[in-house]
């Protein structure tokens, strides 16, 4: 299946001279929720800008549904919505008419039951006569998705859209989101949270400086994160793994005196008995054992700090 946005090869140099992005390569599929997640400062809103055709790529190819955003600008930003990071909304309209309105932007024929449908799905219709300053701040969240659907978009671009919301507002964001997938867009959201990739996205990105480090099902993440390590510290280093021990796929510390062991907790047998016995045969001597369990908050902050 062809994905929905392609990036191929997309850098970002500002004027100034700074390199936002290196080389981003990045696939995204029908249907999914995909979390791009990163600190601030990581390249995040300056890709979806890019993306969005708010800012210009410095090199590279940016393909949405099928259309090149360098030759089929029109055909590929219509099928996107955008919910940027900064809050902009026109204070004195109705929610009616702002969203509305933005559908027009897009020359898109007025079409009453999608914006109908938009402001229900988003429990917003109640409020449809509602001016926009007279809401709360979730609500006014809501509008800008509303607006970003307004065009019948088929990848919707959500820029870290519970930064500084309180957790309350946060998790009825998530139901919003799941909700959206259900009615078949495609997701792409920015986050530096953690705890967001994990609750809501099928895959994770990971950015760091302008690059992409890992794209990862959310799945496979969890079960490495289901994976424990066992750390045995030698009374001797060992200048190799002896040739007997490789079955275990064990990995030497830099300076010879560790060994690690990678198992998984879930499993009937963890292979630490066989592991002991194979040592000693090995006539290896042990200092001490310790265990490791990473969270996916170890992996991202090794990810994100322990590279050059
Ligand atoms: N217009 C600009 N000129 C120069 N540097 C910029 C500009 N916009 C963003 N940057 C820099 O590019 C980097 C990435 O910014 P941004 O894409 O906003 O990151 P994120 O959204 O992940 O927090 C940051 O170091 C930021 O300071
Ligand atoms: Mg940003």
């Amino acid at each position: 299946m062809d994905p929905i946005l392609s990036v191929e090869n997309v850098t970002k140099t500002y004027t100034n001279g700074f390199q936002a992005l290196k080389p981003v390569n990045l696939s995204i599929r029908k249907g999914e929720i995909f979390a791009l997640l990163g600190p601030n400062g990581a390249g995040k809103t300056t890709l979806i800008s890019i993306i969005c055709g708010l800012t210009n790529r410095s090199s590279g190819t940016v393909r949405v549904a099928g259309h090149d955003i360098g030759t089929e600008f029109r055909a590929a930003r219509a099928a996107i919505g955008l919910v940027p990071q900064e809050l902009t909304a026109d204070a004195f309209e109705t929610v009616w008419a702002t969203v509305s309105f933005s559908r027009g932007l897009f020359g898109k024929p007025r079409n009453d039951a999608h914006i109908e449908k938009v402001l229900r799905d988003l429990s917003l219709w109640d409020k449809r006569d509602s001016k926009i300053m007279t809401l709360s701040g979730g609500m006014k969240r809501r509008v800008l998705i509303a607006k970003a659907l307004s065009h019948e978009p088929r990848l919707l671009f959500l820029d870290e859209p519970t930064a500084g919301v309180d957790v309350e507002l946060r998790r009825d964001m998530w139901r919003v989101v799941q909700s959206l997938r259900e009615s078949g867009v495609t997701i792409l959201l920015t986050t530096h949270y953690i705890e967001e990739a994990q609750e809501m996205a099928d895959r994770i990105g990971v950015i760091r400086s302008g690059e992409i480090i890992l794209v990862e099902d959310k799945a496979t993440l969890m079960q490495k994160l289901g994976r424990k390590q066992l750390i045995i510290e030698l009374q001797e280093p060992l200048d190799a793994i002896p040739a007997a021990l490789a079955p275990f796929e064990l990995t030497l510390s830099a300076d010879g005196t560790a060994l690690t062991y990678a198992y998984a907790t879930g499993g009937e047998r963890t292979g630490i008995t066989a592991l002991l016995s194979g040592l000693e045969a090995a006539g290896i001597r042990l200092h001490d054992i310790r265990t490791h369990q990473s969270t996916l908050e170890d992996i991202f902050i090794d990810l994100v700090r322990s590279r050059p």
